[in-house]
């Protein structure tokens, strides 16, 4: 790996807004990493009260860092980690997974699944290798979104999940027809779970990805006590039910320890397919100035789009066909953005 000290001297000109000190001696730089072709990343870790002030340190650190002749691109992402608390009792890791990601919401319909795909899409286009799970026992979506017709192939101890558009992918739906009603109890969610995650031939994967059901029910809090999770991201539309929705998610995470890294917009203002126009339906603004409040970063603005539903529909990941191609880059930021707070 390349030399990164010039990138570090570079950094000590920026100045840590809580103690005055340089951002390297305050411990704010974490993770700083450089390829051989020259792409930076690193993670500014800042406390919740400061993350307004933490916004603009990120910029200025993202162009004072492109700037060095060295460096082809910056990925700055921001976090609030410190003053979170470390898990005081072990969960399990999934042997072969590096990181588990969950993908919530407070409630239903505000583009979970949708967004839980094309990020992991995106991540796939990054060189990553990604699976993503449904772990949504009463409505799965993945198979429609992925496009899959087929089950998964079985040795009849471990499940293969199955190959879509270079994920490796996993969903109840698989196994149950979309249309059969299904009462699902605890011990049978809490096993169902279990298979879903140990009992898949997962092999080795960067990130897993796992498309939660809407709110803050029994899946999610048994996949949180008894699994290892790298972080939560919670999908949220600017109207404002949504955002108490949202709370209510971020709370839950917290009371079971898994860090939230950030929150995404979703719908957040209307992008017409023909004229490539902006026009902000719902007021804008909400969802980041909420998040700031809460102290977790709004890590992207998601435009509602005809072409996101449409290949929803095809069962296409954005950027996975040539339809889609040019409105590919709404995730591929997010991705590189989630992708370095992982790492
Ligand atoms: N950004 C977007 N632009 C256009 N359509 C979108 C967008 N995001 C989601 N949709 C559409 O909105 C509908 C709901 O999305 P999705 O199924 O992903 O939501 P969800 O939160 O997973 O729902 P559930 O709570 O039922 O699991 C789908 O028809 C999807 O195609
Ligand atoms: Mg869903």
């Amino acid at each position: 790996m390349p030399l990164t000290s010039f990138i570090i001297d570079a950094l000590k000109s920026l100045k840590d807004p809580e103690s005055g000190q340089d951002i390297v001696s305050a411990g704010l730089v974490q993770g700083l990493s450089m390829t051989t072709e020259g792409i930076v990343s690193f993670v500014l870790d800042i406390k919740p009260s400061f993350i307004k002030e933490g916004g603009i340190l990120k910029e200025e650190a993202e162009s004072l860092i492109k700037a060095l002749p060295e460096v082809k691109e910056v990925y700055v992402a921001l976090t609030t980690q410190r003053e979170k608390k470390i898990p005081s009792f072990a969960k399990e890791n999934v042997p072969g997974i590096a990181h588990i990601l969950v993908v919530g919401s407070g409630k239903g319909g505000v583009g979970k699944s949708t967004t839980a795909v094309n990020l992991a899409y995106a991540m796939h286009a990054l060189g990553l290798r990604i699976g993503i799970l449904d772990a949504d026992i009463y409505g799965p979506s993945l198979p429609r979104l992925l496009g899959i017709t087929g089950q998964p192939t079985s040795d009849g101890k471990t499940m293969n999940p199955i190959q879509a558009h270079g994920l490796k992918a996993m969903s109840m739906g698989f196994l149950v027809p979309e249309d059969s009603p299904m009462i699902w109890r605890g011990p049978m969610i809490q096993k169902a779970l279990q298979q879903m995650l140990r009992q898949v031939h997962w092999g080795e994967l960067d990130v897993l990805i796992i498309d939660l059901p809407p709110g803050t029910g029994d899946i999610c809090l048994t996949l949180a006590q008894s699994t290892s999770l790298s972080g939560a991201l919670i999908v949220s539309t600017p109207q404002d039910l949504a955002l108490i929705d949202a709370r209510k998610a971020l709370g839950m995470f917290k009371t079971v320890d898994v860090p939230v890294l950030g929150c995404i917009e979703n719908m957040s203002y209307f992008l017409c397919p023909h004229c490539e126009g902006r026009s902000d339906i719902f007021e804008h603004g909400g969802v980041r100035r909420e998040a700031e409040k809460l102290g977790v970063p709004l890590l992207a603005e998601i435009p509602l789009h005809m072409k996101i539903r449409e290949s929803a529909e095809q069962g296409i990941p954005l950027g996975a066909n040539k339809f889609s191609e040019k409105e590919a880059h709404l995730y591929q930021e997010l991705a590189k953005e989630v992708w370095a707070l992982l790492s």
